[in-house]
């Protein structure tokens, strides 16, 4: 039996990692197989383009070569750890996937999302998530809440300004609202045991 591929997606500090942790334990409880993984990273050449991408100067890479990094690295994660673990019959949960691409770089970065759609299907045969939970906070909350984490140091990417945050925001519920069958709104205020609570009702009709 084929597993289920569940994405976490959402702006910087949102709570996506407590909640993937929060979620995994969960369904390991139910008795399911789960992997937790993450994007960029995930296997290790994953994880070493990740080093390239998120360490180094803001004009280390321009915005090209920025996209088509986090497409190789989705490829060899999806061919090598996502898709084989999935048809194992697996739960996978990932702390970001293709729509963190389709918000930062192609509509953020300016690329356009039929560019990052390209690039998906060339590296990646078009794979998608079978559930996306967006995480959603206030931008004034999150921007609190990435000052607590990162004490005023963030990466390449996170660093940047508050209005390419506001577009990736943005870009998020534009696309929420374009694929209402893929994509699960989670209101990310409040303690970590309400949203998890919240994660848990909104994928119920996958456990079945
Ligand atoms: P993280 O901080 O959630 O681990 O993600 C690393 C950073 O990389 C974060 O700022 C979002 C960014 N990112 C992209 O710009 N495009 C992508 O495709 C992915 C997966 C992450």
């Amino acid at each position: 039996m084929r597993g289920r591929f569940i994405s976490i997606e959402g702006g910087e500090a949102v709570g996506k990692s407590t909640q993937i942790r929060l979620l995994a334990d969960a369904l390991k409880a139910s008795g399911r197989s789960v992997t937790v993984t993450r994007e960029p990273g995930g296997t290790d050449s994953a994880e070493a383009i990740r080093a390239l991408l998120l360490e180094g100067g803001a004009d280390r890479w321009n915005v090209r070569s920025e996209a088509l990094l986090f497409a190789a690295a989705r490829a060899d994660h999806v061919a090598r750890l996502i898709r084989p673990a999935v048809e194992a019959g697996g739960w996978v949960l990932s702390d970001r996937f293709l729509d963190s691409s389709r918000a930062y770089q192609g509509v953020a970065g300016g690329l356009g999302d039929d560019a990052i759609l390209d690039l998906h299907r060339f590296g990646s045969q078009g794979f998608l998530p079978d559930r996306t939970l967006l995480l959603e906070l206030p931008a004034d909350e999150a921007a609190r809440r990435a000052t607590v984490r990162d004490g005023g140091t963030s990466d390449r990417i996170g660093g940047r300004d508050a209005a390419y945050h506001a577009a990736v925001a943005q870009a998020f519920r534009t696309f929420a609202a374009d694929h209402p069958d893929r994509f699960c709104l989670i209101d990310a205020s409040g303690d970590s045991a309400a949203v998890h609570a919240r994660i848990w009702h909104s994928i119920g009709p996958m456990l079945a």
